[in-house]
């Protein structure tokens, strides 16, 4: 049986990753030689990066087995290499190797060290390389409650509960990680709007 937190990723990752964002990647990234999906989960992007672009090759790092093992299925069948990696970015920031593109959804808020880990991503990347981000935009509570009106898990909480489980996405807004990214020399390209309350945002090294 699956994890609940492998199904809750498979469950919405259609709902941020959509045909806009596609259209939005394709838009702006010039390359996909080599493709590096940090907190790749169960392997959706990656999956969808191989049907989409065809790249030389793609990496995924991810602190939970469950999750590589779920990838290691989905990348299977995709002609060339890959490899997926077991690794706590907050522990070991090394990402072996240099890319074209990283592509990070929905992690980079939570880490501690998120300054060590865009310092990571930077050199990481090839020049002219791109990063591209799919994150939290921190919002009103009010927000919040119409965005998560629907679930049914989220119905269950008291207003309490509902108000503190705000405080776990909303830690940076658009302008912040745009300032951040700045600050570790990446030159912001564009953002796209995929929810009221996610961005996407694509910046390039230099
Ligand atoms: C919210 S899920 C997003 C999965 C996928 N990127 C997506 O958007 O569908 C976050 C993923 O990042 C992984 N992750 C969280 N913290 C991590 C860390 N410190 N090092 C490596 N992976 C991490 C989790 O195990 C999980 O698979």
């Amino acid at each position: 049986m699956r994890d609940e937190f492998v199904l809750r990723m498979i469950e919405s990752f259609s709902e941020v990753h959509t045909e806009q964002y596609f259209q939005f990647v394709k838009k702006h990234v010039k390359r996909f030689n080599s493709v590096l999906d940090i907190g790749c989960g169960p392997g959706l992007l990656l999956e969808q990066i191989c049907e989409r672009f065809n790249p030389g090759s793609v990496t995924g790092i991810d602190l939970r087995p469950e999750m590589l093992e779920e990838s290691k299925i989905r990348l299977k069948s995709f002609g060339k290499p890959y490899s997926l990696i077991k690794q706590h970015l907050q522990e070991d920031t090394n990402l072996h190797g240099k890319y074209s593109v990283i592509f990070a959804s929905r992690v980079l808020r939570s880490f501690e060290n998120l300054d060590d880990v865009l310092k990571a991503i930077h050199s990481s990347l090839v020049d002219g390389g791109y990063l591209v981000i799919l994150d939290w935009d921190q919002q009103p509570v009010k927000t919040y409650f119409e965005y998560f009106e629907q679930s049914s898990s989220f119905q269950r909480l008291t207003v309490g509960e509902k108000i503190r489980r705000r405080r776990n996405f909303s830690w940076y807004s658009s302008k912040d990680w745009e300032f951040m990214c700045n600050l570790f020399s990446f030159n912001f390209i564009a953002t796209m709007r995929i929810s009221p309350v996610h961005i996407s945002m694509i910046f390039q090294k230099n």
